[in-house]
């Protein structure tokens, strides 16, 4: 049991750092319903998010579940922390699971728990503090409500609060298992986009005000910052039928991305180059669970009457994607250098080649042209999202049982003219010869015609 003090020790630092003067018990903090008596649009907004299902997410509990029996429980708290702060903070975790657990430690990561941070000892595992002082902090300065006080708090308003939980890291090897928060604080929109901006407006992928009321009761405003807090699980919302929020993750993919593809003939070969471009995310593509979700390249060829007869990247009977496709993704290794999804298990990172805010990446693909294909040929290339693989979900839920929606992000066609006279080719192609053809028709019926 190797590690085993220092997780201790780090769980202990975490705790500590938690403390508010006195014992903290679930019954300081107000259920969502509450909130919802006067903030019922934010509160149906958030409803039904990853972060209401933070700790009911069927696939955290499998994997929380896991952990802690491949580790004698020393992850118990480490991982609950995130996942269900009110439910470690108040002690109701350890044990994991739901049965010492109060209703409104259940409800993940929710309103009174983010609107009682008052302050962060940092970036990433779960660095914030609480304070139960009858105050609600958020974005205006001027706020005022009849059951509570409001005060205007910066770090409400800043990636750094989002970073508090976006960032984990092995916390006995140190290797990063997430980092959303430092991809976007190295990436170009460290200085104009905040995660509230692109998670918490209709923009997706820039700033866009929505003006209305913060509380029915309330007056006004400019804006008002929306709370579905939608990333690209398309799966688990499917899963629990938000259907809002499984159709706005499908927007969001399609909005991150772009890609363009140029199709050409060398020879008896067909060259394809793909560019993928991270246009919309503000953080690398994917981000998160990266040993988990899954963003690959697809490609088919297919004649002019439609047979395929090249397909790279697509999923084999077991909903596999093909082990040949190009694939945008973090590969975590354990104690003796093999991959492993187990992040519990992760001593070190194998690979990394996920596509950085604004770049371009180039792929080059080629494939022969089959003899005496019938043109022209058709490719298409497709971005495609997965929140896992099926072979994770089947050990979850049981073999099929549950099949993440395979998103496309973008695509593009080109085709490629094949059997005419190409310029590095001696011979006459089948369009020269058809035309050639056509012409001495035209001649015929001419002299017929004239006769
Ligand atoms: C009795 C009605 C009522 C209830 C219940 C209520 N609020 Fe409010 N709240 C308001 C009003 C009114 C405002 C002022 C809105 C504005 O300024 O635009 C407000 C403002 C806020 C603000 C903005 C604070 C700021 O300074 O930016 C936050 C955050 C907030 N409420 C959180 C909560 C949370 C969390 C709950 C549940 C624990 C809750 N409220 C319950 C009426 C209520
Ligand atoms: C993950 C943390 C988080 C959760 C959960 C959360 N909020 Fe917020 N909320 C924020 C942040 C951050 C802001 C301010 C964003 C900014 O200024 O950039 C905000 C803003 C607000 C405001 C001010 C008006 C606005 O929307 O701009 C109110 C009121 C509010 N939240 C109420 C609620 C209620 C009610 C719930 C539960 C249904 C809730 N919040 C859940 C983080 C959270
Ligand atoms: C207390 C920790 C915590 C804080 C603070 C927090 N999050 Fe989260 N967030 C989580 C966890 C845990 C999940 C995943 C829940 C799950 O999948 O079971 C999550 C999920 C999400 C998702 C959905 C991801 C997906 O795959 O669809 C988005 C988007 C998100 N958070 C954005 C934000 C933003 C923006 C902020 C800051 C305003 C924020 N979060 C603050 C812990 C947190
Ligand atoms: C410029 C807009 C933009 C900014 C800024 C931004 N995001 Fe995102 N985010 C996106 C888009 C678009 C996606 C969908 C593509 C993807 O999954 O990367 C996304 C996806 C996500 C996901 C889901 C990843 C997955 O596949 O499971 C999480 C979690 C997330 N963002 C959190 C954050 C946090 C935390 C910040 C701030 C540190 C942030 N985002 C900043 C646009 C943005
Ligand atoms: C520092 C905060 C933090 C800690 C600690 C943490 N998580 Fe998470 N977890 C997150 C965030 C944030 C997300 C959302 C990322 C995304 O959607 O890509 C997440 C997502 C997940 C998901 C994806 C759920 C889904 O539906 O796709 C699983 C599974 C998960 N965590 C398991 C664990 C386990 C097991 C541990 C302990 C070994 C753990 N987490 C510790 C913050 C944390």
């Amino acid at each position: 049991m190797r590690g085993i003090i220092p997780i201790v020790a780090i769980v202990c630092t975490l705790l500590a750092g938690s403390m508010v003067a006195g014992a903290i018990e679930s019954s300081d903090f107000d259920d969502p319903t509450v909130c919802k008596g006067c903030h019922a649009e934010i509160y149906n907004q958030w409803d039904g998010s990853m972060h209401s299902i933070a700790y009911t997410d069927p696939v955290y509990l499998a994997e929380e579940e896991m952990a802690s029996n491949e580790t004698d429980g020393l992850t118990d708290t480490y991982c609950a922390r995130c996942h269900t702060p009110i439910g470690v903070l108040s002690g109701e975790v350890p044990p994991i699971g739901h049965e010492n657990m109060s209703e409104v430690s259940k409800k993940g990561i929710q309103c009174d728990f983010c609107h009682n941070v008052n302050k962060s000892t940092g970036i990433g595992n779960g660095a914030f503090m609480v304070a139960l002082d009858g105050f609600k902090r958020g974005p205006y300065e001027d706020s005022k409500s009849p059951s509570h006080g409001s005060m205007f708090s910066d770090l409400h308003t800043k990636s750094e609060f989002c970073g508090m939980c976006h960032e984990t890291h092995h916390p006995v090897t140190g290797i990063p298992i997430e980092e959303t928060y430092t991809e976007w604080k190295e990436g170009p929109y460290n200085t104009t986009t905040q995660c509230q901006d692109c998670h918490m407006t209709p923009g997706i992928t820039h700033f866009e005000a929505n003006p209305g009321k913060a509380s029915g009761i309330g007056p006004e405003r400019d804006h008002v910052y929306t709370h579905y807090f939608v990333g690209g699980n398309a799966a688990v919302t499917g899963v629990i039928g938000s259907e809002v929020h499984q159709q706005m993750a499908e927007e969001r993919l399609k909005s991150a991305a772009t890609l363009a593809l140029e199709a050409e003939k060398k020879v008896t070969e067909a060259e394809l180059t793909v560019k993928v471009t991270n246009v919309g995310a503000g953080h690398k593509l994917p981000t998160g669970l990266t040993e988990a979700r899954e963003v690959w390249i697809e490609i088919m060829a297919t004649d002019a009457s439609g047979k395929e007869f090249y397909h790279v990247g697509g999923l084999d009977s077991d909903g596999e994607v093909d082990p040949d496709a190009v694939m945008y993704r973090v590969v975590l290794g354990d104690a003796s250098g093999n991959p492993t999804v187990k992040v519990w298990e992760a001593e070190s990172l194998l690979s990394d080649n996920r596509i950085f805010p604004k770049e371009t990446r180039v792929e080059q693909f080629s494939f022969a042209i089959p003899e005496g294909v019938n043109g022209p040929i058709t490719v298409e290339a497709k971005l495609n999202y997965r929140s896992a693989s099926q072979k994770l979900l089947d050990s979850i839920f049981g073999k099929g049982k549950v099949v993440a929606p395979v998103i496309e992000m973008a695509g593009a066609e080109d085709t490629i003219e094949v059997g005419k006279k190409a310029p590095d080719e001696g011979v006459p192609g089948f369009e020269s010869i058809f035309a050639l053809l056509s012409l001495l028709v035209v001649a015929y019926m001419v002299r017929r015609n004239g006769k």
